[in-house]
């Protein structure tokens, strides 16, 4: 395959430049390739982003998403790797489940799936799971997702024996006797609006719990979904001294303010919740001078009954495959806080980089994945026409820029768009 004429992005610029695929690799990138090929005038071609904080939800949760509907999702949004989060029922805290994900992910054969196994059995933070059976099973990562481990010292142990077998911690963090129930972030929004808050300090506590963790064992970290102002200021200080921790944020944290909950719209419902302007601006500041390495969805797909209820019962959480790439290259580039390259970087080669995948680059012999994209079509979100089967978004009826045209994944269009 050749993909003609096209504005692809590097690590150093973008340049104009053919890229011819054989055998699933980039062979060939050149100023003109002779041969039939996908005319790309106009278009833009990333390195294949990779998400790696999805929930999938199969097995268990099917309602709400499985590894097909969830797939279809990525390669949509422009995604050619995705990791999934353990969360699931049973939960991936052993080889058998990871060698599910696995093998169904192939069998459905759009983008490549990479389970992230738990870190205790069961997700119930007593027992650590089987995790170099996991490893060798294919799982890249660690998680308690959904929530933290409380005991310090089983964290502890947890990143010595993930660190034995190559893998990372990637924390959620939460401390769940500071949140005690909250359900929105703890001012003004929970005040006017009677919703019970959770304080910034329920996520900084663990945020600053894993820090000294790594800091004094020596072990890399990785924190998911920073959302406050001050965890991104305790990771920044963290990597100044030194501490190998590594760090992500996703669009609504970002793009929204817990303003929008004053609608009551259960889809603004998210762990952790959205804060506030001074939180969104920091977190701003924290991709653009590096201590957010990168951008994930945390997709989190729910099923409309899960969402059709009270506030206060409502699941947490927000679709996000599908509009992850243009809300991230609306807000971020068009506005003038990273080039295209730093987005590239955010939402391929950081996360390749963090979990040692292959690919997050365009470079002649790397894996074939790469994203074509319109950054000038302009559309306007609409969950109606997501192929996830959780159409819980907060950003209906926004208008975005970047249209993912073709996801290519080892050299085979897994996703053209059909207008
Ligand atoms: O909003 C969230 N949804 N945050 C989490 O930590 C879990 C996730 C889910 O699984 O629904
Ligand atoms: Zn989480
Ligand atoms: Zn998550």
């Amino acid at each position: 395959m050749i993909l003609k004429h096209a504005d692809v992005v590097f690590c150093d610029g973008v340049k104009k430049a053919d890229i011819r695929t054989e055998g699933g690799t980039i062979a060939e990138i050149a100023p003109r390739i002779a041969g039939e090929g996908i005319d790309c005038t106009g278009l833009t071609v990333f390195p294949g982003l990779i998400d790696m904080h999805v929930h999938l939800r199969e097995p268990g949760f099917e309602k709400k998403e499985d590894i097909e509907s969830g797939s279809r999702a990525a390669v949509k949004g422009g995604f050619t790797q995705i990791c999934c989060m353990p969360n699931t029922r049973p939960a991936i805290d052993n080889k058998v489940v990871v060698t599910y994900i696995k093998h169904r992910a192939r069998q459905v054969g759009l983008c490549k799936v990479h389970p992230v196994g738990a870190i205790t059995e069961g997700q119930e933070g007593k027992t650590l799971a089987a995790i170099g059976a996991m490893k060798a099973a294919g799982a890249v990562a660690l998680s308690e997702d959904g929530k933290s481990v409380a005991s310090s010292k089983l964290m502890a142990n947890a990143m010595q024996y993930a660190a034995d077998f190559g893998l990372k911690c990637l924390c959620h963090c939460e401390d769940a006797s500071l949140v005690d129930g909250g359900v929105v972030n703890e001012g003004y929004y929970s005040t006017l609006t009677g919703l019970k808050g959770s304080l910034r300090a329920a996520e900084d506590c663990m945020i600053a719990r894993e820090i000294c963790l790594a800091e004094s064992l020596s072990l890399p970290v990785h924190i998911c979904h920073v959302s406050t102002y001050s965890g991104v200021q305790l990771i920044r200080e963290a990597k100044a001294r030194g501490v190998e921790v590594t760090a992500e944020t996703c669009p609504h944290y970002f793009t929204l303010t817990d303003a929008a909950i004053a609608s009551f719209d259960t889809n603004t419902k998210v762990n952790p919740p959205l804060r506030e302007e001074r939180d969104r601006l920091a977190i701003l500041e924290g991709l653009k001078d590096g201590t957010l390495d990168c951008i994930v969805t945390d997709h989190a797909p729910h099923h409309f009954d899960d969402k059709n209820v009270e506030y206060d019962l409502a699941a947490f959480g927000i679709s996000g495959l599908e509009t992850s790439f243009a809300l991230s290259y609306t807000m971020l580039v068009r506005s003038g806080v990273l080039t295209l390259c730093e987005l590239a970087q955010k939402m391929s080669g950081a996360p390749a980089g963090i979990l040692s995948l292959p690919g997050g680059v365009i470079r002649e012999g790397m894996p074939a994945d790469l994203t074509v994209v319109d950054l000038n079509a302009r559309w306007t979100i609409d969950p109606a026409a997501f192929v996830s089967k959780g159409k819980n978004t907060p950003f209906v009826g926004r208008e975005v820029y970047g249209r993912v045209k073709y996801t290519v994944v080892d050299g085979e269009i897994k996703y053209e768009e059909t207008i």
